[in-house]
């Protein structure tokens, strides 16, 4: 069976490393918000390119704390409404509804598979304060023009970066920053390529096993420019105390182990090497699927995709994955069922977004990952292109 993604051997890859770091962690008497974090928070930072990285529980404590922490700094207030992307993991709205805030849902480009930049302008309000990005599959979904955006009607930007460590934004305009000009929206330094994380305001990253950079068990972390943000989420991820035993916040518990900074400080080295390997299995299957009644996405450039999630469109999806069962290779589905249309989300049920309900309807995710072979991807092409 080819699997979608074999997570042990992308761990026994580096095998040494992770059981030196699991053995150092247990060897030390410390646990949590000691050594190991603070290395992993500032290389993280680093190699992202903000100035914190603040280490918390998981990928949505990230989102909602960073949520939270402009609510206690006077920047969100209940009711307030945050553009969001119709498609996406149930999570992203999570974060925005479980602190009173109002999700509006923006359609993607069925292409990109992004939030359609050029829908966004008409879903703001007089109560809009932000728009949450997330930059799904692995593909970056900031534009220009949602920087223009931001700053036109004076809106937080915050990321959704739990599936695109890695992952960049690349300006097209090469000529301006060739004189030197910076034509980035919300940055401070000219660039060409700037990395998802470091694109808005404050981003939630997840590293749950199965992401491009993955732990052995949950773990999450915010990166932003901004110190008050950072000591505000830090806080909160530590029942709201700044001092031992003082509360400023009525926060939750919500911190890495260092059990896992130490094992995300083994793997991060390795990332744009794995990063570069999924490049390459997805040039195989966009150079080799050759099947009308499969679509793919449309493509990026390879700064500007990490290929968490390598996904297939056909209207017999179903059909499709028998088939490639019967092949004996794996296939998940990201996702069944849209955030709108979950049980827990009945008050947003009745709206209309066929973008979104056609891609939950008819998306396939081909097996990728750092350890899948040349050869396994050439029998999954096979597989798709004998779907008749
Ligand atoms: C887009 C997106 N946002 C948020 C999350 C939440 O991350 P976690 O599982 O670490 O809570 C996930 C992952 O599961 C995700 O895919």
């Amino acid at each position: 069976m080819i699997k979608f993604l074999d997570l042990q051997a992308v761990n026994a890859a580096y095998a040494a490393e992770i059981e030196e770091a699991v053995l150092r962690v247990a060897r030390s008497g410390w646990y949590l918000r000691g050594a190991e974090t603070e290395r992993f928070e500032a290389a993280y930072a680093q190699y992202v390119g903000t100035k914190y990285a603040v280490a918390c529980g998981n990928g949505l404590d990230a989102l909602r704390l960073i949520f939270r922490a402009y609510m206690e700094m006077g920047l969100l207030h209940e009711g307030d409404e945050v553009i969001v992307p119709a498609n996406t993991y149930i999570a992203s709205i999570l974060s925005v509804t479980y602190n009173g805030l109002k999700p509006v849902f923006v359609e993607p480009d069925s292409g990109t598979l992004q939030i359609d930049d050029a829908l966004i302008e008409q879903a703001i309000t007089p109560r809009t304060r932000a728009i949450l990005l997330v930059h799904l599959y692995g593909r970056c979904s900031y534009t220009e023009r949602v920087g223009e955006l931001c700053q036109k009607y004076d809106l937080l930007l915050v990321e959704d970066n739990a599936q695109a460590h890695g992952c960049a934004f690349q300006w097209a305009d090469e000529a301006s920053d060739e004189a030197g000009e910076n034509n980035c929206p919300l940055s401070i330094v000219p660039c060409q390529l700037k990395k998802t994380g470091s694109l808005g305001h404050a981003a939630g990253h997840s590293f749950y096993p199965g992401k491009n950079l993955g732990a052995l068990g949950d773990a999450g972390c915010v990166t932003t420019d901004d110190a008050e943000l950072a000591a505000i989420v830090r806080a909160l991820g530590n029942y709201g105390s700044q001092q031992k035993y003082v509360f400023r916040y009525a926060g939750y518990n919500s911190r890495m182990d260092e059990l896992h900074a130490a094992v995300l400080l083994a793997k991060l080295p390795h990332l744009e090497a794995e990063n570069r390997h999924r490049a390459s299995i997805a040039e195989m299957y966009y150079s080799g699927i050759d099947n009308p009644l499969v679509k793919l996405p449309t493509r990026m450039p390879e700064a500007c995709n990490v290929n968490h999630i390598f996904p297939v469109f056909c209207e017999e999806r179903d059909r499709l994955q028998q088939h490639l069962r019967e092949w004996g290779v794996e296939t998940l589905i990201h996702y069944p069922i849209p955030p709108h249309h979950q049980e827990c989300y009945k008050e947003y049920a009745e709206l209309s977004l066929p973008i979104t309900e056609r891609i939950h309807n008819t998306e396939l995710s081909l097996p990728i990952g750092p350890t899948i072979t040349e050869a396994e991807t050439m029998r999954v092409i096979e597989a798709i292109n004998t779907f008749e």
